[in-house]
């Protein structure tokens, strides 16, 4: 019943997306529906009504479903082809369920919303969170566990407090997610960087700064990384936690994207060494709303109270409504149920923009090959201007980023990211294509010499 029901959904939405329905049009009657999705008129009227809750649809008594004037597809970029977009896709988010959670988030935890609550989190949440973290395999209990404002905000913490090893810099990927890098940059906190490609690290390189370098922690997105889509082997995790015991380093474990990983055998890092030596952060922005700003993290014993005094200088205690919601959303299993079709979507969605990329983009530009995550990344000949290419590109109505933010250093690479998470699935090819006629013409005009150009190992 359910694929049914989301079908209709899907469909409906998709008709209007791509215009054949348009405002005011009238919905195929309930018994076609039924028979084009093969299913009972019962299941249509529950889709239909969903529509309805959605204010994509309204009934007419006695005449039919006709389509609302004022629906627009939910993207930022709602008219283009929005590969900028890293909040999750608007259409599959349970804006419903959700509802439900807040309002009774308001009436359970309307003591808090007068007082300044926990400031290590809600400890009823804590311990949904615990049980919640035990599918991606991190075991741990409560007491472990602060809640933060956004993965963002342990990680602003984290980078600036001190460290029981008493040391000074922070190793980061090259490339990495840039609000790392920002925080970096703009408290002027000591960086050393390893190169990473979609082979992974050198570990003889990753021995020697952690050997010699006074070494924190080494921040880490174990998977579905941000920008490139790689992910590690579990053979490499261990290795680098072993490093780390060896020469006294920490890893922070950025695992924003965990449920996306469609290896069920992967571990986190944190699997391999749980006492504290890896610090595990989890965001709940990629996978469910960026408005909630929740995230958790899993500290050592040791780090908890100097933690939660860093964190409270910056904003006293995370909104107890996002918490008391997110507590609701996770007991009542809505989560599990939502975390099934988010994964499939996007899933779906990465395949189709490689299979674009293959097909369309020329031979002398490299791309990432993610199996999964939001992000893929094309590196480009070196004298292609990007930030040309980019508005070129938005003249079109086409987004996408520069990855230029996500290097510590200026000009390293010619590279752009593409997210899917927002993009329609139905526009991934025509962008694709698009993108690739603007690259090649720009060679053309340079007179592209491919023996110039330099490969991306
Ligand atoms: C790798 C990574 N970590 C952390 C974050 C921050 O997420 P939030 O603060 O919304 O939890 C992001 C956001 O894009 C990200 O891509």
């Amino acid at each position: 019943m359910t694929t049914k029901f989301r079908g209709i959904l899907e469909w409906v939405k998709q008709q209007i997306e791509e215009e054949k329905l348009k405002a005011g049009d009238k919905l195929p009657s309930i018994r076609l529906l039924a028979e084009q999705f093969q299913c009972s008129k019962n299941t249509v009227v529950k889709a239909l009504f969903e529509l309805e809750k959605q204010h994509i649809v309204y009934a007419k008594p006695k005449s039919g479903y006709y389509v609302v004037d004022d629906y627009q597809t939910p993207s930022t970029h709602e008219n283009g082809i929005d590969f900028l977009s890293a909040g999750p896709d608007q259409r599959i988010m349970p804006y419903e369920d959700f509802q439900h959670c807040i309002n009774q988030a308001i009436d359970h935890y309307k003591e808090q919303l007068f007082t300044y609550s926990e400031h290590q989190g809600l400890f009823s949440l804590r311990v949904e969170l615990v049980r919640y973290l035990r599918q991606l395999q991190v075991f741990t209990k409560p007491e472990r566990l602060v809640i933060t404002s956004g993965s963002q905000q342990a990680l602003h913490v984290l980078s600036n407090m001190p460290f029981p090893n008493g040391k000074k810099n922070i190793l980061i990927e090259q490339p990495t997610y840039f609000g790392m890098v920002d925080i970096l940059k703009l408290n002027h906190i000591p960086t050393l960087e390893i190169e990473l490609s979609m082979e992974g690290i050198d570990f003889e390189r990753l021995e020697n700064l952690f050997r010699a370098n006074d070494i924190k922690f080494f921040y880490i997105i174990p998977r579905c990384h941000n920008p490139l889509g790689h992910h590690y082997t579990n053979d490499e995790k261990k290795k680098i936690v072993a490093l780390a015991e060896k020469y006294d380093v920490y890893i922070v474990e950025d695992d924003y994207l965990a449920e996306l990983d469609p290896n069920t055998k992967a571990d986190p890092l944190f699997a391999y060494e749980p006492n504290g030596r890896v610090i595990y952060v989890k965001s709940f922005s990629k996978v469910f709303l960026p408005g909630l700003r929740i995230a958790t993290v899993v500290l050592p014993e040791k780090m908890i109270s100097s933690f939660v005094r860093y964190k409270f200088s910056t904003d006293f205690n995370t909104s107890p409504l996002s918490q008391g919601a997110l507590e609701i959303y996770l007991k009542s299993g809505m989560f599990q149920y939502h975390l099934e079709s988010v994964k499939e979507l996007y899933i779906k969605k990465m395949k189709t923009l490689l299979e674009a990329c293959s097909l369309y983009l020329p031979n002398y530009v490299q791309f990432t090959k993610p199996i999964s995550g939001f992000y893929l990344t094309i590196f480009l000949p070196s004298h292609i201007d990007v930030e040309k290419l980019i508005y070129l590109l938005h003249e079109k109505h086409i987004y996408l980023d520069n990855a230029s933010r996500m290097y510590l250093a200026e000009n390293k690479q010619k590279a752009i990211r593409l997210s899917i998470s927002q993009v329609n699935e139905n526009k991934i090819h025509f962008g694709i294509q698009q993108l690739a006629t603007f690259i090649i013409d720009m060679c053309e005009k340079k007179k592209y010499n491919p023996l110039s150009f330099k490969s991306y190992h």
